[in-house]
């Protein structure tokens, strides 16, 4: 089995490839990046000499490159990580989100009807369906929630799924999605929410909340997302949309309160900013159909999983000391600077 993993050198897509080189030896795994700002090829260091994986830096819009290494590789899978993925830069310059996000996709599925694999997934988030009421606890996205998006980067991705449902119905493509609620753990880029806290905090520097922090998040452990991709490519219906969260709300204040206390920092770090545009106020997952279908459930506890991923920052200041001194500086002073 040759799975070839897009946006390999990123948060999600490198905890992917480390579970599945970990649990199938005997499969070959590529990785086709970009390496954009949110690719990282330090950190697929501890799989680099592994004769079963291979490194390749190309973009998802590049069609020519992209059919060369079908040519070379004949993937049997493809799992869809590349995108570009943070909301904030969406709502400053939209065009990167529409290209990597909907025409990369597009490029990779034509490369899969062109020289043929068993299973195309693409890598969603539960973003698509818009936002819920913080006064409806009961409400939670199903795979049937109408897609209601609210920034470029959701709009973007859920143009992409609608694409990948034209193309198992257009041309038979087989293909599965998943929506994911927010994920945290190792090797999440530091301009997102708990890597941008805790770096922020252990440096004593503020830490920006938008609007009054009561934005809700459902947060899952990225490994319990891996493993969860891991089911759908195995044993996922075609044509099947899955959802994926671990009906773990969490208020973006009491989190950064969470990450405060853990250090033994002050909650007087915390500065409250002028709000995200567009922000959605809460999201909440449905994972009855994955559970159901596939088995699946979230393994680690909100509680383990962020002790493990503080350690984590705490233990590889390295990984992201390097990132944050160089070009995320200016992201950072146009970001946050007079907000
Ligand atoms: P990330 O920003 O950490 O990584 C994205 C990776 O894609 C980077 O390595 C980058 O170099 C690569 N990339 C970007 N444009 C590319 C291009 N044109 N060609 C090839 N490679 C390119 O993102 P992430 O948080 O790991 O998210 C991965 C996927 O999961 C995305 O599709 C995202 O929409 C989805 N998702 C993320 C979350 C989350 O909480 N982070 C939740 C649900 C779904
Ligand atoms: O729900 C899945 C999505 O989760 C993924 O599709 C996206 O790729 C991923 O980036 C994430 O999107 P969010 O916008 O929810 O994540 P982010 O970490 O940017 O923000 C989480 C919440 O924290 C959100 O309500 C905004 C708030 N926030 C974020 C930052 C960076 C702050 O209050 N301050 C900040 O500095």
């Amino acid at each position: 089995m040759t799975i070839l993993v897009t946006g390999g050198a990123g948060f999600i897509g490198s905890n992917f490839i480390f579970h599945m080189l970990g649990k199938y030896p005997e499969y070959r795994v590529i990785c086709l990046d970009k390496l954009t700002y949110a690719g990282n090829l330090s950190t697929l260091a501890p799989v680099m000499e592994n004769p079963n994986f291979r490194f390749v830096k190309l973009d998802i819009c590049d069609r020519e490159g992209v059919y060369q290494l079908f040519e070379e590789e004949h993937p049997d899978v493809v799992v869809n990580f590349a995108a570009e993925s943070h909301v904030d830069r969406s709502i400053e310059n939209p065009e990167v989100f529409l290209q990597t996000n909907i025409l990369g996709t597009q490029v990779l599925m034509d490369a899969c009807r062109k020289y043929g694999i068993t299973r195309y997934h693409q890598v969603s988030t539960d973003e698509v369906y818009g936002d819920l009421p913080l006064d409806r606890p009961d409400l939670l996205f199903t795979e049937e929630t109408p897609i209601h998006t609210s920034s470029p980067y959701s709009a973007s991705k859920a143009a992409a799924d609608l694409l990948v449902m034209a193309y198992h119905r257009t041309y038979g493509l087989p293909v599965t999605i998943s929506r994911c609620s927010n994920n945290y753990g190792p090797y999440h880029f530091p301009e997102k929410l708990i890597p941008l806290m805790i770096a922020n905090a252990l440096a004593d520097k503020p830490l920006p909340v938008y609007g009054e922090g009561l934005n809700v998040r459902d947060w899952l452990y990225v490994e319990d997302h891996c493993k969860a991709i891991d089911l759908i490519i195995h044993k996922g219906r075609a044509g099947e949309v899955y959802n994926i969260g671990g009906h773990n709300e969490m208020r973006n204040i009491d989190i950064v309160k969470l990450i405060c206390k853990a250090l033994g920092k002050p909650e007087s770090l915390i500065t409250y900013v002028t709000d995200r545009k567009g922000h959605d106020m809460r999201y909440a997952i449905d994972p009855t159909k994955i559970h159901t279908e596939l088995g699946w459930l979230p393994e680690t506890m909100f509680a383990d999983g962020i002790q493990k991923t503080i350690q984590w920052y705490l233990d590889n200041k390295t990984w992201w000391q390097t990132i944050i001194s160089g070009e995320y500086q200016d992201y950072y002073e146009k970001m946050y600077a007079n907000r």
